[in-house]
């Protein structure tokens, strides 16, 4: 796929969103297809939904300041009660085993098969590697360490800090404040169109990860970058990385 425009500077962090981008959320319909049969892509795309517009309804209603926590709840919370409506508006039972089981596997997510090769390579080229996410620190280390990613990234950064989910510019501030890097100087880089959206009126440089083959955003400029996978990002790195 094309890229839409070159960055003004040299990239010296990649920072990647973590749920979609570098761990699958729909690799957890197999456990409810089982779990419920015929019911797996709707329970993991609607679970997904829900878990993202809390994200949003909360951020939109809380104060953007230090005490912005009047509705906040960790994305943990949120990911089970988005995974309790869903079983509710698709009428189905959620007794404790089933919804606990599938928690428990979405603490463990598959990473897409790539992801950690890229990971790697990014190290070995001795650029800073992170993590920025709407995920409470737990489900993130988890998430990680399950991946064996654990080593190769340098930061991982969690909303939770400053209780303001993503799209809020202080959410993608974290990354400059947790890292000397201005935001020219960052690959942001999430599956999610939405996210590298808000990357990109951030002021990041930003790579889309369309693995499904999706349209842009009708509203806002494109990212600076689209790919298919992750191995897109070792070859944006390498002609606008650091030297
Ligand atoms: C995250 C969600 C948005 O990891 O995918 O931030």
């Amino acid at each position: 796929m094309m890229s839409q425009s070159l960055p003004t500077t040299h990239i010296k962090a990649v920072v990647f969103d973590a749920y979609g981008t570098l761990f699958d959320v729909y690799s957890i319909g197999a456990l409810a297809e089982q779990l419920y049969p015929g019911q797996g892509l709707a329970i993991s795309t609607m679970w997904r939904d829900k878990q993202i517009e809390y994200t949003r309804l909360i951020t939109m209603s809380d104060p953007h300041n230090s005490v912005g926590s009047k509705h906040y709840q960790p994305f943990w919370e949120l990911t089970r009660l988005a995974l309790e409506y869903t079983l509710d508006r698709l009428k189905l039972d959620r007794g404790t085993p089933v919804v606990e089981s599938l928690m428990d596997q979405y603490a463990k997510l598959t990473p897409f098969p790539e992801n950690l090769g890229v990971l790697q390579k990014l190290k070995a080229s001795g650029i800073t590697t992170a993590i920025l996410s709407n995920g409470s620190p737990d489900m993130l280390q988890s998430a990680v360490a399950s991946a064996g990613m654990t080593a190769y990234l340098d930061h991982v950064i969690s909303v939770d800090t400053i209780k303001l989910f993503k799209t809020s510019p202080e959410s993608y501030a974290l990354v400059e404040k947790n890292i000397s890097v201005r935001p020219n100087e960052v690959l942001f880089v999430s599956s999610n169109c939405w996210d590298a959206l808000g990357g990109t009126w951030y002021g990041f440089n930003t790579l889309w990860i369309n693995r499904a083959g999706l349209p842009y955003e009708t509203i806002g400029p494109k990212p600076t970058f689209t790919g298919s996978t992750l191995s897109k990002v070792l070859e944006v790195i390498d002609q606008n990385g650091h030297s």
